[in-house]
């Protein structure tokens, strides 16, 4: 078979050398090396792309050969994704995409159900599939594929998966990975010291030594093949603190919220025209509560920012943080009590100038995920008529989302700037005040159950009020991507019950 890839990537040149990377003999023995290639950079980059490219030349390179292998012992080689359904939407369809209608005489069986899932190829070569989750059971591979490298799933098994790479009847040995050029392990095990002179290989440039290369993609490099918009949508849903240092890796987060500053922050948003607190205790406002000896409550109001794009799930683009309270109080009841009594809901109370307006359109009450059906009674009680909304846990657990979606609030790799503390919030000295929150998050313990609870009502109300798109890394036009991210920000931030 032959395939040209030449003309298809020619507009890369990064992405082609790494497709072509062949590392020299070893200078001691003699013998070919195994490769290791690292296709990393940004989503969009064309790195699963290429790494695909690459992964399928180095499987027409291994091809069964009779009298070497036989039967069921075959040449193999192994992709691996963090899921199973990553693994379908992320490498699968990056070698659909490539081989086009040749798909169709490239793979001539396909099991991609049941409980173990492989290709097979027309040269006898078989692919198998593997999650993260699922062990690597021994099998002698000519080559490895680690997709999403940066995974917190993948830390601990480098080792592992690198050393299945060792079928000594392979003409090519190839361990390759592509994700984010991220520090922490992936930088540890691919930012490469300087090239080594007496090892450059054919096609040297930066990023090579011996028989390793590490080839940065981003996706300003790869417009051609991305929808219009697409690096406009991924620079509004990065973090700001996602910057690049000047090899292109993506910097370290020193706190939990490396761009906070009280000068960006902590202010009135723009053009605002209200200036004391009680220019806005009669605005809608809603709240979000996290339960505890010391529960903390946070009270925020919608903002809507004109210089923002304005699409229609961000008509509300923005968010104002305006008081913050930590009620000592014993159980929910009495809590629902408390907080009942710094409120008043619009039509139901006479308005009160020093307490927080609730609107049965607008307003919502978020409680944390662990809060019981009993204790959501209460609040139901009280708050009649306002929307109550019970946070999910787990994928948009503290670490991860939850904490990315206030990072790009506080500020997106444009710049922009969605979450603001109103100024006499600046007063809240005390650990459990937002502002001491932001500063100090990752400065204090890990574990520090302080600054945690403070952290944890800011998520909740940033993730229900301020929807950024989530972005995903793969092949996706403009509108699926919107379609995606649209249905993503309505269906998953949020609620396991309505209960209101
Ligand atoms: N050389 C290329 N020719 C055609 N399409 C490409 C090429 N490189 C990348 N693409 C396309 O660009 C999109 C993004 O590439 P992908 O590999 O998914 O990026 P990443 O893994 O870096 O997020 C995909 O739709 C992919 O098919
Ligand atoms: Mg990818």
């Amino acid at each position: 078979m032959e395939l040209d890839f030449s003309r298809e990537i020619e507009w890369a040149h990064k992405q082609w050398m790494g497709i072509n990377f062949r590392a020299p003999p070893h200078p001691d023995t003699g013998f070919p090396q195994i490769e290791i290639v690292a296709f990393l950079g940004e989503f969009g980059g064309g790195k699963s792309f290429a790494a695909a490219a690459r992964f399928f030349l180095v499987c027409c390179a291994n091809p069964y050969v009779e009298g070497v292998h036989s039967g069921d012992d075959r040449p193999m080689s192994a992709i691996v994704a963090p899921t199973l359904g990553d693994l379908k939407k992320g490498p699968l369809k990056q070698l659909r995409i490539l081989l086009g209608d040749s798909w169709q005489h490239v793979v001539v069986k396909e099991r991609l159900y049941g409980e173990h899932q492989d290709l097979e190829l027309f040269n006898g070569h078989v692919i198998l599939c593997y999650s993260a989750k699922g062990a690597l059971n021994g099998p002698s591979l000519c080559q490895i594929w680690v997709d999403e490298i940066q995974e917190r799933c993948y830390l601990g098994q480098w080792d592992n998966y690198q050393g299945r790479v060792r079928d000594v009847r392979a003409s090519w040995h190839n361990v390759q990975v592509s994700g984010i050029a991220e520090r922490g392990f992936v930088e540890d095990v691919f930012r490469l010291p300087e090239p080594v002179e007496d090892r450059t290989p054919m096609c040297a440039t930066d990023g090579v030594k011996g028989n390793r290369l590490t080839v940065l993609l981003f996706p300003e490099e790869n417009e051609d093949n991305l929808a219009a918009g697409y690096t406009d949508e991924l620079d509004e849903s990065q973090p700001g603190s996602r910057k690049r240092d000047k090899d292109g890796w993506l910097l370290p987060v020193g706190a939990m919220y490396p761009t906070f500053s009280r000068d960006e922050h902590v202010r009135l948003p723009p053009g605002e025209k209200g200036t004391e607190r009680s220019d806005f205790t009669a605005r809608a406002t809603s709240l979000s509560i996290d339960f505890g000896r010391k529960a903390a409550v946070l009270f925020g109001q919608h903002v809507r920012l004109p210089q923002v794009r304005g699409k229609k799930l961000r008509d509300r683009n923005a968010m104002l943080l305006v008081d913050q309270r930590m009620p000592d109080n014993k159980d929910a009841e009495e809590l629902a009590d408390a907080v009942r009594r710094l409120c008043w809901i619009r039509g139901v109370d006479k308005p009160r100038a020093k307490h927080w307006m609730l609107d049965k359109r607008t307003s919502v009450i978020c409680l944390d995920p662990t809060t019981e059906p009993d204790q959501v009674r209460h609040f139901r009680r009280k708050f009649r008529g306002i929307r109550i909304v019970v946070r999910r846990e787990g994928f948009y657990s503290r670490e991860t989302n939850g904490v990315r979606a206030v990072d790009r609030a506080l500020q997106d790799k444009r710049g922009t700037v969605r979450l603001f503390v109103a100024p006499w919030l600046r007063s809240h000295v005390s650990k459990r005040g937002v502002v001491e929150m932001f500063s100090g998050y990752l400065a204090a313990k890990p574990k520090d159950k302080v600054y945690e609870h403070a952290g944890d009502v800011v998520r909740y109300l940033v993730q229900q009020f301020v929807p950024l798109p989530l972005t995903e890394s793969g092949p996706m036009d403009a509108e699926a991507a919107e379609m995606l991210n649209r249905v993503r920000t309505m269906t998953s931030g949020v609620t396991v019950s309505d209960v209101g």
